[in-house]
């Protein structure tokens, strides 16, 4: 699929098919986010796919009862390590850096992700304690994002934009 066409019809979705996703899909998914830009190349992106149906209720559960996240085949919560991205930069690393190399690696996996064939939603809104205890993350692991993938049952028409007029400035604010 072409760039700009992803990049343009994307979509959060909140309806998924039961269909699995296929594991060579799965696999270019993740590649995709490997790939994402990091501060110094300092890498701190963690991936941990769920895909128990026990794991993905709690999940739903600490996102604030977003029952998505356990209706789909699988999620892929996105974390940050901090003690990787502080190793070199310190506090601008681990409260700055990872989260900015964390996100772009997010977007990678949303966008392929479509290219592909599978909707996706990027979930923010959860309690980040109980998700670090559901995953066992270890201290410097941060989850950041939780991204359930599937086949779309729905299609949602795209939500409005501010305008290019609105959002850039000239040489100064
Ligand atoms: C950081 C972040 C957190 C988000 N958290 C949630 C969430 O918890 N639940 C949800 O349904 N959508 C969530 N979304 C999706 C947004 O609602 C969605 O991207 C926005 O409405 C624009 O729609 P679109 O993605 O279809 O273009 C989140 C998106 C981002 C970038």
């Amino acid at each position: 699929m072409e760039l700009s066409k992803a990049i343009r019809e994307r979509r959060s979705v909140r309806r998924f098919e039961s269909k699995p996703v296929k594991k060579e899909d799965l696999t270019k998914i993740l590649d995709a986010a490997r790939w994402a830009p990091s501060a110094g190349n300092m890498q701190p992106l963690e991936l941990i796919i769920v895909e128990k149906k026990e794991i993905k209720r709690q999940l739903a559960e600490a996102a604030l009862g977003q029952a998505f996240v356990a209706d789909v085949p699988l999620d892929i919560v996105v974390c940050a390590n901090l003690e990787r991205s502080s190793r070199r930069y310190g506090k601008r690393g681990s409260e700055l850096y990872a989260i900015q190399d964390t996100a772009a690696a997010a977007q990678n996996i949303l966008l392929m992700a479509h290219a592909l064939g599978y909707a996706t939603c990027w979930v923010g809104a959860f309690n980040e304690k109980i998700v670090s205890n559901i995953i066992e993350a270890p201290k410097n692991v941060r989850p950041l994002a939780i991204i359930p993938v599937g086949k779309p049952a729905e299609k949602p028409s795209p939500p409005t934009r501010r305008s290019l007029e609105e959002i850039t400035h000239e040489d100064k604010f």
